[in-house]
């Protein structure tokens, strides 16, 4: 088992396997969420779409269980009890070692990247065996443990799996299983990716200042963030708000992204998704208008230091530049072979937080 004492905690790896979407998302969701809870990851490394995290004590904290119930972007989340390299004779010593760990049905799961010299099926069988022991029994269809094992390259990753993604959760929500449909909305699980990555907790409040259908809030709601959307058009506005119907916490209003009904500094997160060049939905001149003045707002509302994810369809950063806020990253995404998506993940300056307490402490 890989734990290693470091300051009187044990230090664990987990393995996410990052779902094939993009290159770079999944990983950022996960290090995001990370940050969210503040929990600390000594070492990061990766091994193909397996994302190894390497974290001091608090794995079984209600913290790390909400973060991981919260994933959208990986399909599992796994314990790593070895890796090595991808012999026979290591994976063996590995899983003799791991049975002792096993109590009840288990099962075994065998994924295998850019590697030639084994069969899954065969594998499958041989680490059966390794692990079976006294009172303990194989059940391929709902095992206590299922124990999986990468073989990636020419190393080997074993351990239990922890959490696997709510496939069925995302595919009932999908838009069109929603009361209200409109073209154009977002995914569930790439709503909830973007509203992982501004690192909201639950409770806090978040905004989408082009709510549309209401596919972000819907995800931030069932995340436990207090929701509030806002659409110029209101057949959205009311669509909205039949399909939020369910969330205890959750407001919408009919009115202007480019006027927020916002105190400054009032909102905890800010994610949208705004109309695009070729849409005929865009209300308040052209786009680079529109999002120029929507970012002004956004930056206004917006507490220091905290996150505003916003898609756009071109590049923006002059405009994002001009409306005060920081870049922090940008990813691409490929909705289609000839669409690419931007996701901008911008922050309101937090240098301000010291200047407003300065200024106020010099004033008395
Ligand atoms: C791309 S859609 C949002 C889709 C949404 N993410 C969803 O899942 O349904 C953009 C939305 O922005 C709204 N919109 C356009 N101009 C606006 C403005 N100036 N202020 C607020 N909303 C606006 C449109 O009515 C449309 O519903």
């Amino acid at each position: 088992m890989i734990k290693e004492e470091k300051a009187g905690r044990p230090c664990v790896i987990y393995g996410f396997e990052l779902s094939g979407e993009d290159e770079r998302l999944p990983e950022a969701e996960i290090i995001a969420l990370f940050e969210t809870y503040g929990i600390e990851i000594e070492r990061i490394s990766r091994l193909n779409r397996l994302l190894l995290l390497e974290v001091r004590g608090e794995g079984g904290s209600p913290e790390f269980h909400e973060l991981i119930s919260r994933i959208a972007l990986s399909h599992l989340v796994l314990e790593v009890f070895a890796l090595t390299d991808a012999t026979l004779e290591e994976i063996e010593s590995a899983a003799l070692e791991m049975r002792e760990r096993i109590r009840g049905s288990y099962a075994v799961d065998v994924k295998i990247w850019n590697n030639r010299n084994f069969s899954t099926l065969e594998l499958e069988r041989l680490v059966g065996s390794w692990l079976y022991h006294g009172g303990v029994w194989v059940d391929l269809k709902e095992p206590g443990t299922l124990v999986k094992l990468y073989i990636i390259e020419d190393k080997a990753v074993i351990g239990k799996v922890i959490h696997t993604r709510d496939r069925r959760g995302f595919r009932d929500r999908l838009p069109h299983h929603r009361p209200f449909f409109a073209p154009g909305v977002l995914k569930p699980k790439l709503a909830r990716a973007l509203v992982n990555l501004s690192r909201l907790k639950p409770s806090e409040r978040l905004l989408d200042p082009f709510a549309g259908t209401g596919g972000i809030l819907l995800e931030a709601g069932l995340m436990g963030m207090v929701v509030m959307g806002l659409d110029i058009q209101e057949k959205m506005v009311r669509g909205a708000s039949e399909n939020l119907r369910e969330l205890e916490h959750a407001s919408l209003i009919l009115g202007d992204a480019r006027t927020l009904p916002f105190k400054d500094a009032s909102v905890d997160g800010v994610v949208t998704d705004p109309p695009y060049g070729r849409s005929s939905k865009i209300k308040g001149g052209s786009i680079e208008m529109l999002y120029r003045s929507a970012l002004c707002e956004i930056n206004r509302i917006l507490k220091y230091g905290r996150f505003a994810v916003i898609l756009a369809d071109r590049p923006v950063e002059e405009v994002i530049t001009e409306a005060g806020l920081l870049l922090i990253d940008r990813y691409s995404l490929r909705i289609h072979r000839s669409m690419i998506r931007w996701i901008y993940l911008l922050r309101k300056d937090p240098g301000d937080v010291y200047e407003k307490v300065y200024i106020a402490k010099m004033r008395g």
